[in-house]
Protein backbone atom coordinates (compact mmCIF):
# COMPACT_ATOMS: atom_id res chain seq x y z
CA UNK A 1 0.00 0.00 0.00
CA UNK A 2 1.08 3.36 -0.53
CA UNK A 3 -1.87 6.41 0.81
CA UNK A 4 0.11 8.97 0.06
CA UNK A 5 -0.61 8.58 -3.71
CA UNK A 6 -3.89 6.14 -3.93
CA UNK A 7 -6.87 4.76 -2.02
CA UNK A 8 -6.49 1.71 -0.02
CA UNK A 9 -9.75 -0.29 -1.17
CA UNK A 10 -10.97 -3.25 0.66
CA UNK A 11 -14.12 -4.97 -1.36
CA UNK A 12 -16.18 -7.95 -1.15
CA UNK A 13 -17.21 -9.99 -4.54
CA UNK A 14 -19.83 -12.19 -3.11
CA UNK A 15 -20.28 -13.43 -6.76
CA UNK A 16 -23.77 -15.05 -6.86
CA UNK A 17 -24.48 -15.38 -3.16
CA UNK A 18 -26.54 -13.37 -0.57
CA UNK A 19 -30.59 -12.30 -0.91
CA UNK A 20 -31.17 -8.65 -0.22
CA UNK A 21 -32.46 -9.33 3.22
CA UNK A 22 -29.33 -10.99 4.10
CA UNK A 23 -27.50 -8.11 2.12
CA UNK A 24 -29.38 -5.86 4.87
CA UNK A 25 -28.11 -7.84 7.96
CA UNK A 26 -24.76 -8.11 7.06
CA UNK A 27 -24.24 -4.46 6.19
CA UNK A 28 -25.76 -3.50 9.67
CA UNK A 29 -22.85 -5.69 10.81
CA UNK A 30 -20.45 -4.19 9.21
CA UNK A 31 -21.59 -0.47 9.62
CA UNK A 32 -19.85 0.41 12.84
CA UNK A 33 -16.37 -0.73 11.89
CA UNK A 34 -16.57 1.19 8.12
CA UNK A 35 -17.36 4.15 10.22
CA UNK A 36 -13.92 3.38 12.15
CA UNK A 37 -12.04 2.09 9.26
CA UNK A 38 -10.90 5.76 7.91
CA UNK A 39 -7.69 3.84 6.39
CA UNK A 40 -9.33 2.29 3.83
CA UNK A 41 -12.47 2.67 1.32
CA UNK A 42 -14.95 -0.03 2.08
CA UNK A 43 -16.82 -2.03 -1.20
CA UNK A 44 -19.35 -4.61 -1.44
CA UNK A 45 -19.78 -6.20 -5.12
CA UNK A 46 -23.03 -7.35 -5.10
CA UNK A 47 -25.85 -9.08 -7.31
CA UNK A 48 -27.51 -6.94 -9.30
CA UNK A 49 -31.04 -8.19 -7.43
CA UNK A 50 -29.24 -6.70 -3.92
CA UNK A 51 -28.25 -3.54 -5.16
CA UNK A 52 -30.99 -1.23 -3.83
CA UNK A 53 -31.11 -3.57 -0.67
CA UNK A 54 -27.29 -2.71 -0.18
CA UNK A 55 -27.68 0.88 -1.35
CA UNK A 56 -30.28 1.91 1.03
CA UNK A 57 -28.11 -0.02 3.53
CA UNK A 58 -24.62 1.76 3.36
CA UNK A 59 -26.46 4.90 3.01
CA UNK A 60 -24.55 7.70 4.76
CA UNK A 61 -21.72 5.03 5.64
CA UNK A 62 -18.11 4.67 4.00
CA UNK A 63 -19.53 1.53 2.70
CA UNK A 64 -19.92 2.03 -1.34
CA UNK A 65 -21.96 -0.51 -3.61
CA UNK A 66 -20.10 -1.82 -6.97
CA UNK A 67 -22.43 -4.15 -9.08
CA UNK A 68 -20.39 -7.60 -10.20
CA UNK A 69 -21.06 -6.53 -14.16
CA UNK A 70 -22.82 -4.33 -16.78
CA UNK A 71 -23.41 -4.07 -20.77
CA UNK A 72 -21.19 -1.91 -22.23
CA UNK A 73 -24.71 -0.25 -24.37
CA UNK A 74 -26.36 2.69 -22.57
CA UNK A 75 -29.76 0.86 -23.50
CA UNK A 76 -31.18 -1.56 -26.56
CA UNK A 77 -32.13 -4.94 -27.52
CA UNK A 78 -30.04 -7.12 -25.06
CA UNK A 79 -32.72 -9.27 -23.23
CA UNK A 80 -31.27 -10.24 -19.64
CA UNK A 81 -28.78 -7.28 -19.46
CA UNK A 82 -27.99 -4.08 -17.34
CA UNK A 83 -26.57 -1.14 -17.97
CA UNK A 84 -24.43 1.75 -16.53
CA UNK A 85 -26.75 4.21 -16.71
CA UNK A 86 -28.95 1.92 -14.96
CA UNK A 87 -26.57 1.20 -12.21
CA UNK A 88 -26.25 4.87 -11.67
CA UNK A 89 -29.62 5.52 -11.43
CA UNK A 90 -29.77 3.26 -8.27
CA UNK A 91 -26.78 5.18 -6.53
CA UNK A 92 -24.13 2.25 -7.42
CA UNK A 93 -20.51 3.75 -6.93
CA UNK A 94 -18.21 1.26 -8.52
CA UNK A 95 -18.71 -1.88 -11.37
CA UNK A 96 -16.54 -4.94 -11.66
CA UNK A 97 -15.66 -6.03 -14.82
CA UNK A 98 -13.78 -8.81 -17.02
CA UNK A 99 -13.90 -11.04 -13.67
CA UNK A 100 -12.46 -14.17 -14.87
CA UNK A 101 -15.33 -16.38 -14.12
CA UNK A 102 -17.15 -13.13 -16.59
CA UNK A 103 -14.19 -14.33 -19.33
CA UNK A 104 -14.52 -18.37 -18.50
CA UNK A 105 -18.17 -19.22 -18.15
CA UNK A 106 -19.79 -15.95 -20.62
CA UNK A 107 -16.86 -15.59 -23.34
CA UNK A 108 -15.55 -11.97 -21.95
CA UNK A 109 -12.78 -11.05 -24.13
CA UNK A 110 -10.05 -8.11 -23.44
CA UNK A 111 -11.93 -6.13 -25.91
CA UNK A 112 -15.42 -6.69 -24.17
CA UNK A 113 -13.61 -5.96 -21.26
CA UNK A 114 -11.94 -2.42 -22.76
CA UNK A 115 -15.72 -1.50 -24.23
CA UNK A 116 -17.53 -1.92 -20.68
CA UNK A 117 -14.54 0.23 -18.79
CA UNK A 118 -15.27 3.05 -21.23
CA UNK A 119 -19.10 2.34 -20.72
CA UNK A 120 -18.55 2.89 -16.94
CA UNK A 121 -16.29 5.74 -17.09
CA UNK A 122 -18.82 7.62 -19.60
CA UNK A 123 -21.53 7.10 -16.69
CA UNK A 124 -19.26 8.33 -14.13
CA UNK A 125 -19.31 4.66 -12.61
CA UNK A 126 -15.94 3.43 -11.34
CA UNK A 127 -14.72 0.26 -12.73
CA UNK A 128 -12.86 -2.95 -11.24
CA UNK A 129 -11.31 -4.82 -13.98
CA UNK A 130 -9.55 -7.78 -13.49
CA UNK A 131 -6.63 -9.33 -15.01
CA UNK A 132 -4.86 -12.54 -14.06
CA UNK A 133 -2.80 -15.79 -15.89
CA UNK A 134 -3.69 -19.01 -15.53
CA UNK A 135 -1.71 -21.58 -14.10
CA UNK A 136 -0.38 -22.80 -17.31
CA UNK A 137 0.61 -19.45 -17.86
CA UNK A 138 2.36 -18.90 -14.93
CA UNK A 139 4.33 -22.23 -15.51
CA UNK A 140 5.67 -21.44 -18.84
CA UNK A 141 6.83 -17.97 -17.74
CA UNK A 142 4.29 -15.63 -19.71
CA UNK A 143 1.96 -14.25 -16.16
CA UNK A 144 4.31 -10.32 -17.20
CA UNK A 145 3.56 -10.50 -20.61
CA UNK A 146 0.01 -11.66 -20.22
CA UNK A 147 -0.81 -9.38 -17.96
CA UNK A 148 0.79 -6.08 -19.67
CA UNK A 149 -1.59 -7.38 -22.74
CA UNK A 150 -4.11 -7.25 -20.85
CA UNK A 151 -3.54 -3.91 -19.78
CA UNK A 152 -2.56 -2.02 -22.57
CA UNK A 153 -5.70 -3.20 -24.28
CA UNK A 154 -8.04 -2.63 -21.53
CA UNK A 155 -6.11 1.37 -20.98
CA UNK A 156 -6.20 1.97 -25.07
CA UNK A 157 -8.22 5.02 -25.70
CA UNK A 158 -9.35 5.66 -22.08
CA UNK A 159 -8.35 9.43 -21.44
CA UNK A 160 -5.77 10.45 -19.18
CA UNK A 161 -7.86 11.88 -16.69
CA UNK A 162 -9.79 9.28 -16.18
CA UNK A 163 -7.09 7.15 -15.48
CA UNK A 164 -7.29 7.11 -11.48
CA UNK A 165 -10.94 6.38 -11.43
CA UNK A 166 -10.14 3.19 -12.78
CA UNK A 167 -8.92 0.27 -10.17
CA UNK A 168 -7.04 -2.59 -11.70
CA UNK A 169 -7.28 -6.34 -9.71
CA UNK A 170 -4.80 -8.45 -10.27
CA UNK A 171 -6.39 -11.79 -9.40
CA UNK A 172 -4.07 -15.06 -10.80
CA UNK A 173 -7.02 -17.83 -12.30
CA UNK A 174 -5.20 -20.36 -9.98
CA UNK A 175 -5.98 -18.73 -6.89
CA UNK A 176 -9.57 -18.27 -7.13
CA UNK A 177 -11.52 -20.48 -4.64
CA UNK A 178 -8.95 -22.99 -4.54
CA UNK A 179 -7.31 -22.04 -1.17
CA UNK A 180 -3.79 -20.93 -2.93
CA UNK A 181 -2.79 -17.86 -2.70
CA UNK A 182 -0.10 -15.78 -4.72
CA UNK A 183 3.10 -14.96 -2.42
CA UNK A 184 3.44 -11.76 -1.40
CA UNK A 185 6.48 -11.47 -3.32
CA UNK A 186 4.49 -12.78 -6.40
CA UNK A 187 1.32 -10.66 -6.18
CA UNK A 188 3.37 -7.18 -5.42
CA UNK A 189 5.72 -8.08 -8.91
CA UNK A 190 2.52 -8.35 -11.14
CA UNK A 191 0.83 -5.12 -9.27
CA UNK A 192 4.33 -3.54 -10.21
CA UNK A 193 4.60 -4.64 -13.39
CA UNK A 194 0.70 -3.24 -14.02
CA UNK A 195 1.78 0.46 -12.74
CA UNK A 196 4.91 0.16 -15.12
CA UNK A 197 2.96 -0.46 -18.00
CA UNK A 198 0.73 1.97 -17.11
CA UNK A 199 3.40 4.48 -16.81
CA UNK A 200 4.38 4.40 -19.80
CA UNK A 201 1.28 5.30 -21.50
CA UNK A 202 0.32 7.65 -19.16
CA UNK A 203 3.63 8.91 -17.32
CA UNK A 204 4.62 8.09 -13.32
CA UNK A 205 1.54 11.06 -12.12
CA UNK A 206 -1.06 8.58 -13.56
CA UNK A 207 0.59 5.68 -12.69
CA UNK A 208 1.29 6.40 -9.49
CA UNK A 209 -2.86 7.39 -8.68
CA UNK A 210 -4.09 3.99 -9.56
CA UNK A 211 -4.85 1.47 -6.52
CA UNK A 212 -3.76 -1.70 -7.72
CA UNK A 213 -6.05 -4.59 -5.75
CA UNK A 214 -4.86 -8.43 -5.18
CA UNK A 215 -7.39 -11.39 -4.96
CA UNK A 216 -7.55 -14.88 -5.00
CA UNK A 217 -8.36 -16.86 -2.12
CA UNK A 218 -7.41 -13.69 0.71
CA UNK A 219 -8.16 -14.22 3.85
CA UNK A 220 -7.93 -12.27 7.29
CA UNK A 221 -4.83 -14.69 7.82
CA UNK A 222 -3.07 -13.95 4.38
CA UNK A 223 -4.09 -10.61 3.89
CA UNK A 224 -1.50 -8.49 6.46
CA UNK A 225 1.64 -9.86 4.80
CA UNK A 226 0.32 -9.09 0.94
CA UNK A 227 -0.90 -5.82 1.60
CA UNK A 228 2.41 -4.93 3.13
CA UNK A 229 3.60 -4.73 -0.26
CA UNK A 230 3.83 -1.16 -2.08
CA UNK A 231 2.33 -2.32 -5.12
CA UNK A 232 -0.84 -4.56 -3.19
CA UNK A 233 -3.09 -1.33 -2.67
CA UNK A 234 -6.12 -3.31 -1.23
CA UNK A 235 -8.12 -6.89 -2.02
CA UNK A 236 -11.00 -7.99 -3.67
CA UNK A 237 -12.20 -10.54 -1.31
CA UNK A 238 -14.17 -13.59 -2.82
CA UNK A 239 -15.04 -16.02 -0.44
CA UNK A 240 -13.84 -14.89 2.90
CA UNK A 241 -16.10 -11.94 2.49
CA UNK A 242 -19.65 -13.85 2.85
CA UNK A 243 -18.88 -13.74 6.47
CA UNK A 244 -19.03 -10.11 8.21
CA UNK A 245 -16.38 -10.93 10.35
CA UNK A 246 -13.93 -12.47 8.38
CA UNK A 247 -14.73 -9.36 6.05
CA UNK A 248 -13.96 -6.96 8.82
CA UNK A 249 -10.81 -8.82 10.37
CA UNK A 250 -9.43 -7.79 6.54
CA UNK A 251 -10.13 -4.27 6.65
CA UNK A 252 -8.36 -4.24 10.26
CA UNK A 253 -4.96 -5.56 8.18
CA UNK A 254 -4.82 -2.75 5.78
CA UNK A 255 -4.95 -0.48 8.96
CA UNK A 256 -1.18 -1.05 9.19
P1 LIG B 1 -11.79 -16.05 -3.51
O1 LIG B 1 -11.39 -15.03 -2.47
O2 LIG B 1 -12.96 -16.86 -3.09
O3 LIG B 1 -10.62 -16.85 -3.97
O4 LIG B 1 -12.30 -15.22 -4.79
C1 LIG B 1 -11.51 -14.22 -5.29
C2 LIG B 1 -12.28 -13.49 -6.32
O5 LIG B 1 -12.57 -14.01 -7.38
C3 LIG B 1 -12.70 -12.12 -6.01
O6 LIG B 1 -13.20 -11.49 -7.13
Amino acid sequence: MNRRYRKTIIAGNWKMNKTPAETKEFIAQLKPHAARAKWCETVLCVPYIDLPAAVKAAKNTRVFIAAQNMHHAESGAYTGEVSGPMLCSLGVKYVVIGHSERRQYFGETDEIVAQKVKAALSCGLRPIVCVGESMAQREKNLTLDHVRMQIKTIFFGVDPKDVKKIVVAYEPIWAIGTGKTATAEQADEVGRAIRECIREIYGARHARSVTILYGGSMNPQNAGELLAMPDVDGGLIGGASLDWEKFVDVMESANQ
